[in-house]
């Protein structure tokens, strides 16, 4: 796993690992948990990363412990189990603070990267946009900059490898703020970089709500099925893979339900403990699911139950954090061709609320879209606007979105009563007679 503190250069803190190296990294992974031994999640994620799994331990702990994560004990018997499994990495299933790192990698003596580091990394490898990678750049310097220090003290022991692309000098404080300045300018000028490609995407956010059309917003755990469920029902063709977080960047389509046009957006996966650098740094791309009509939760109904309401709540808290909490939701129980007619029942009686669909096999897409319709028909009003003559284009939209429309030319403009969904009509709000 490729450590960089600046986003371009990725090497390791005990030295270079270059990117093709991935494949042959062996991690032993480990994590202190109050109960259960399930590190099944981390395991996806370090296959997502191209890595190897040789072997796991688990401690139950209340918490972690403050300085070396594992308690002394453990620690030992993951040096042990880490070396006979010939392991090269040991990961860590929680974000570690920098003396935590730095203590169980003296103990240990081979490299320590935590869930967060992972997370980025997998972050890292899937950006394709200038703007998704502008943002992992940013959220990979924040977290490394926390943890500068202990990056030091650890260079220094190295007899000072030079990393990331920072000339490194002697050792000693001044070094370290060097450092620091540097990366805090970097920071600096990414952050306005980001403002501007921002102020492009408002734009073009700005140009598709002129187009007045509802917008719906996909929004779930990672691999619940997202992108294939926008494939199935908009039949586009949006990358799909069974890997976490395939889809960083936001991807809009035109769906068509019963002759009216929506805009259907899948947004980035989200997961339990989600770095905050990266809530932070992805907040314009979820941006997308704040501004929505609609978001529909899709949650992977082939999950067991405890997973299950874990990623469900994952979610919601994460559109909280986001700002998207209060945007009208529809639960979507994604991959029921998995279930039986029993487990369907028992889960629609869990969720009755819930739509269950197969994004693969098509099923239940056809209730999905009449839910859609029907959560916008709920919200319909009336409006009577005046549309002044030279804004005809809108008439041609309205005539999109609007159930019953009646119009009659006055010598003003055109003079129309129609009734609207709550979210459109508020676009609408300034031709209002
Ligand atoms: P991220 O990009 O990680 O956020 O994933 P996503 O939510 O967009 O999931 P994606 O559509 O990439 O699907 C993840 C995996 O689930 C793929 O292997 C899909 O083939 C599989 N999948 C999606 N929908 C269904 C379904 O209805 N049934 C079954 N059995 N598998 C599904």
């Amino acid at each position: 796993m490729e450590r960089s503190r600046n986003g371009r250069t990725t090497q390791t803190r005990n030295g270079a690992i270059p990117v093709e190296g991935r494949a042959k990294q062996r991690a032993y992974i480990v994590a202190a948990l109050e109960s259960g031994d399930d590190l099944s999640e981390l395991r996806e994620l370090l296959a997502t990363a191209g890595v190897a799994v040789v072997g796991q331990a688990v401690q139950h702990r209340d918490k972690p412990h403050p300085n070396t994560y594992l308690g002394p004990g453990k620690l030992l018997e993951v040096k042990d189990a880490a070396k006979a499994a010939d392991a090269n990495v040991i990961v860590v299933d929680d974000e570690l603070s920098a003396r935590q790192e730095r203590n169980m990698e003296k103990e240990v003596g081979i490299s320590i990267v935590d869930r967060t580091a992972t997370i980025l990394d997998i972050f890292a490898a899937h950006a394709n946009t200038a703007e998704g990678k502008l943002q992992v750049e940013l959220a990979q310097l924040e977290y490394n900059l926390a943890r500068m220090r202990g990056l030091w003290t650890h260079l220094e022991r190295l007899g000072g490898v030079s990393s990331g692309g920072f000339a490194t000098r002697g050792p000693g404080e001044s070094q370290i703020e060097t450092d620091r300045r540097l990366a805090r300018d970097r920071i600096a000028a990414l952050r306005r970089r980001l403002e501007q490609v921002k102020g492009t995407r408002a734009i073009q956010r700005a140009e598709r709500e002129r187009a007045h059309l509802p917008q719906v917003a996909l929004a779930g755990y990672t691999n619940a099925g997202k992108s294939t469920l926008l494939n199935a029902m908009t039949g586009s063709d949006v990358g799909v893979r069974d890997r976490l977080f395939h889809t960083l960047d936001p991807t809009t389509r035109q769906l068509s339900i019963d002759g009216r046009p929506y805009l259907l957006t899948d947004t980035v996966g989200f997961i339990r403990k989600l770095p905050h650098q990266l809530v932070d740094a992805f907040g314009a791309t979820l941006e997308e699911t704040r501004l929505a009509d609609l978001v529909l939760h899709v949650v992977d109904a082939s999950a067991d139950e405890d997973d299950r309401q874990e990623m469900l709540r994952a979610v919601e808290d994460t559109l909280e954090e986001i700002g998207a909490g209060d945007r009208p939701r529809l639960l979507v129980l994604n991959k029921v061709d998995v279930l039986d007619a029993d487990e369907r029942e028992a889960l629609g009686h869990r969720h009755p609320d819930g739509i269950q669909v197969s994004a693969l096999s098509g099923d239940g897409i056809d209730d999905l879209h009449v839910a859609i319709e029907h959560a916008f028909a709920r919200t319909l009003e009336s409006v009577e606007l005046l549309l002044p003559y030279s804004e005809g284009g809108r008439l041609a939209e309205l005539h999109d979105v609007a159930g019953d429309l009646h119009r009659e030319d006055t010598a003003e403009g055109v003079h129309v009563v129609a009734r609207l969904p709550t979210a459109i009509a508020e676009r609408y709000a300034r031709f209002a007679v």
